[in-house]
């Protein structure tokens, strides 16, 4: 699920010289935009994606070309007191290397000849920190532990953990400098539990079409993900008044190392790879006609009577209609890690999904999954991990303030 999320790119592309730009305009389509695409790779390192606004960035954005997800677990001792001074520095860092400024503390000068290249770092709460920060009392009751799904093999060690920290770029350099700079601010605060690096395709690369991604099994990945011209698209992905103030206007996000048995797959025939899904491996259409963006038709069915998408193809099991409306906006990346012992690559995708609320939106479709879905035979869940991620920093303010201030 390398998926797009339907803004626009070249509204948050400046040009040399460009004022460049606020926030996520309106989407014009599903993955790049319409349009040619960004024309000069010089053109890249000048993207810049406020930090301060409503929302923090990194959600509805288009995926940048590099990721590093990370989580963190307050040191014995620092309590309430360290963690808002966490928050207060790690929040200034972002929003300065977000402008492409260096950071005031710890800085190391590794991207010192590059611009902000989109950088966006987002931070969510795990279940564990409102105990450790003496905040019990505000635990959002939908940040309570995933349930454990059929086939799940996770990995605790490189699951959970109280701080979680998104970092998205444009350029594997600004992307390193930012995680490294972070890193060393939480020192004596909080201590580094894991930490993962994955990518998509960089802007530009799939020349002038405006295409949606692809995994690394090959597939057209995010069409149908909720888009932000549609009348409930934050309803979907945003808390309203039914999560706790301090939370109104996040989210909550779903966090997934899952493997790909990308020999077993690549041994599959393109069309029975293209039953699994639903969906053609050359333009993402849905088997039951037409081109990547036309509606899928369940109920169609071949000229033998058979379904046109399989009773187990893994987007008629996660379809929202399939699962009481569940919705979700999935912006995950690929990874790959090298080689396992038996030779096969640790290959696959960190699935990173935004919801307003995980138990109408990730539970019930990944339980379905894990029984009915054709795909899961190729795929293992190593990793887990869900965080409430609170709404936007104001300008001179900090992610988190309202909890720890409220
Ligand atoms: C490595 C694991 C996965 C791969 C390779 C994968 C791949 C895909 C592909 C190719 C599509 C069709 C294009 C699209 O609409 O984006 C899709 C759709 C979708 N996937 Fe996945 N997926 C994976 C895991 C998951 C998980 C864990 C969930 C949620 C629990 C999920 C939920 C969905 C949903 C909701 C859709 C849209 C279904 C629709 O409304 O048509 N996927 N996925």
């Amino acid at each position: 699920m390398t998926s797009s999320t339907g803004f626009s790119r070249r509204a948050l592309l400046g040009g040399a010289g460009a004022g460049l730009v606020a926030g996520a305009a309106g989407g014009v389509a599903v993955g790049r935009p319409a349009g040619p695409a960004p024309a000069a790779a010089a053109g890249l390192g000048s993207g810049r994606i406020p930090f301060h606004g409503a929302r923090q960035p990194g959600i509805v954005e288009p995926q940048q070309a590099r990721v590093h997800l990370a989580a963190f677990d307050l040191a014995p001792g620092a309590g309430r007191d360290g963690l808002r001074e966490l928050l207060k520095r790690w929040s200034q860092t972002a929003a300065r290397l977000g402008r492409g400024e260096p950071a005031t503390e710890h800085e190391n000068r590794i991207a010192a000849d590059a611009g902000p290249c989109s950088l966006t770092v987002t931070f969510g709460f795990g279940a564990t920190l409102f105990d450790r920060a003496g905040l019990a009392d505000r635990l959002p009751p939908a940040l309570e532990p995933l349930p454990d799904f059929p086939e799940d093999a996770i990995d605790r060690a490189r699951s959970d953990g109280d701080l979680w920290v998104q970092i998205c770029a444009d350029d594997a350099l600004v992307a390193f400098h930012a995680l490294r700079v972070l890193q060393q601010q939480a020192a004596g605060t909080a201590v580094a539990r894991w930490q993962m690096s994955g990518f998509s395709r960089t802007p530009g690369a799939a020349g002038t079409a405006p295409v949606t991604g692809r995994n690394l099994m090959g597939q057209i990945d995010g069409t149908n993900n909720p888009q932000p011209q549609q009348p409930d698209f934050a309803a979907k992905v945003f808390c309203g008044s039914e999560a706790p103030g301090w939370l109104a206007g996040g989210t909550y996000v779903v966090q997934r190392r899952i493997r790909m048995l990308l020999d077993n797959w690549e041994n599959l025939p393109e069309d029975r790879q293209e039953r699994v899904i639903g969906r053609r491996r050359s333009d993402g259409a849905p088997l039951s006609g037409g081109t990547e963006h036309t509606a899928v038709d369940l109920a169609a069915q071949n000229p033998d009577g058979t379904l046109a998408i399989p009773a187990d193809a893994h987007v008629r099991v996660a379809a929202p209609a399939a699962n009481g409306g569940a919705a979700m906006l999935r912006r995950g990346f690929s990874y790959h890690d090298g080689l396992l012992p038996d030779g096969s690559p640790d290959a696959g995708l960190l699935f990173v999904a935004f919801q307003a609320d995980p138990a109408r939106g990730f539970v019930p479709v990944q339980r379905k999954l894990a029984r009915g879905d054709g795909l899961s035979r190729f795929l293992r869940h190593e990793a887990s991990g869900l965080y409430a991620v609170p709404p936007g920093a104001p300008e001179g303010g900090y992610v988190g303030q309202a909890l720890l201030e409220g």
